[in-house]
């Protein structure tokens, strides 16, 4: 018995994804605590930061790709005004996160805390849009309409 445990010790380890515990040694900018309170904060550091299979992790780490995960999402802003914009080559066009902040900060628009909620959205926009044509645009959409896929055709300037 003792022996047959002491030979399962001696096997190598299963390969397990790098942890999150891991990748604070050395990048303590990241707030565990914080993190998990965010909407992301159940998913490991991998599933985003996917080119990291191992430690030490190559130099160059690959961008994260939001549409991966949120494919309906990301077809309803390449369609919106705003995908228009990215597809003309405006560099001012918004991205992900322009309008919900940085990634490992992320919280469901439906929060206060949200730069999308109903109260921080027009701050939000107001990084690109005037005062004056953001009230005239809530003025003329519906009450429910969506403002993160906008589509063509909307209020002008
Ligand atoms: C042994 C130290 C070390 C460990 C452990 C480590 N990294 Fe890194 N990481 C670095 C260094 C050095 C760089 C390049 C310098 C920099 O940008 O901070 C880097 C860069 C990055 C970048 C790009 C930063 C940027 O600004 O573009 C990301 C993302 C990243 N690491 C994520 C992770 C994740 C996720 C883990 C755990 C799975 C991890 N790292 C574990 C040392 C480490
Ligand atoms: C939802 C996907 C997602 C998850 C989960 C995630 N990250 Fe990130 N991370 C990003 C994105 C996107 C960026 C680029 C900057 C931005 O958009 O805020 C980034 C930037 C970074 C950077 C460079 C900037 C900085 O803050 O130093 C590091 C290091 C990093 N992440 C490490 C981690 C670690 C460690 C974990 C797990 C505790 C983790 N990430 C979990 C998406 C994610
Ligand atoms: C590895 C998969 C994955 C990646 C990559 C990812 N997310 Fe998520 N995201 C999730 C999961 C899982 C949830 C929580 C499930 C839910 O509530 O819909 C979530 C929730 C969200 C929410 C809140 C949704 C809500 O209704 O509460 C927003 C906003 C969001 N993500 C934006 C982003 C952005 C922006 C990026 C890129 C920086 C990104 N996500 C990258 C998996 C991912
Ligand atoms: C112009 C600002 C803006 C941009 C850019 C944007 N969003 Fe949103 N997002 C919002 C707003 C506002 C909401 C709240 C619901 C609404 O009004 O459509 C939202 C809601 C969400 C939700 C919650 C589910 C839903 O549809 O209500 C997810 C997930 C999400 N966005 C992910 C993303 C991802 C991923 C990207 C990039 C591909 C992105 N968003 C780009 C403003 C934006
Ligand atoms: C990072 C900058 C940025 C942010 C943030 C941003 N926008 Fe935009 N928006 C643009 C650009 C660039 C265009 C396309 C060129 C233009 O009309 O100025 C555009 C176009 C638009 C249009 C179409 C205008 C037209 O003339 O057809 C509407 C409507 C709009 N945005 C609403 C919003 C709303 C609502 C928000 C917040 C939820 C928002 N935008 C956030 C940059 C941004």
């Amino acid at each position: 018995m003792w022996m047959l445990l002491a030979a399962c010790l001696t096997l190598p380890p299963i390969d397990r994804p790098p942890q999150a515990t891991a990748c604070l040694e050395c990048h303590d900018t990241v707030n565990l605590e914080v993190f998990r309170g965010k909407t992301h904060g159940g998913l490991q550091c991998v599933q985003c930061h996917r080119s990291i299979k191992a430690l030490p992790h190559e130099d160059v780490v690959a961008p994260v790709v939001c549409a991966r995960c949120h494919h309906h999402e990301n077809e309803s802003l390449r369609q919106s005004v705003h995908g228009k914009a990215a597809s003309e080559g405006r560099k001012d066009a918004p991205t992900c996160q322009s309008c919900h902040g940085k990634a490992h900060d992320i919280v469901s628009p439906k929060r206060a805390d949200s730069p999308v909620s109903k109260v921080n959205r027009d701050a939000t926009c107001r990084k690109c849009h005037e005062a004056a044509f953001l009230a005239r645009l809530n003025a003329a959409l519906p009450r429910r309409a969506t403002r993160m896929g906008l589509e063509p055709g909307q209020p002008r300037k």
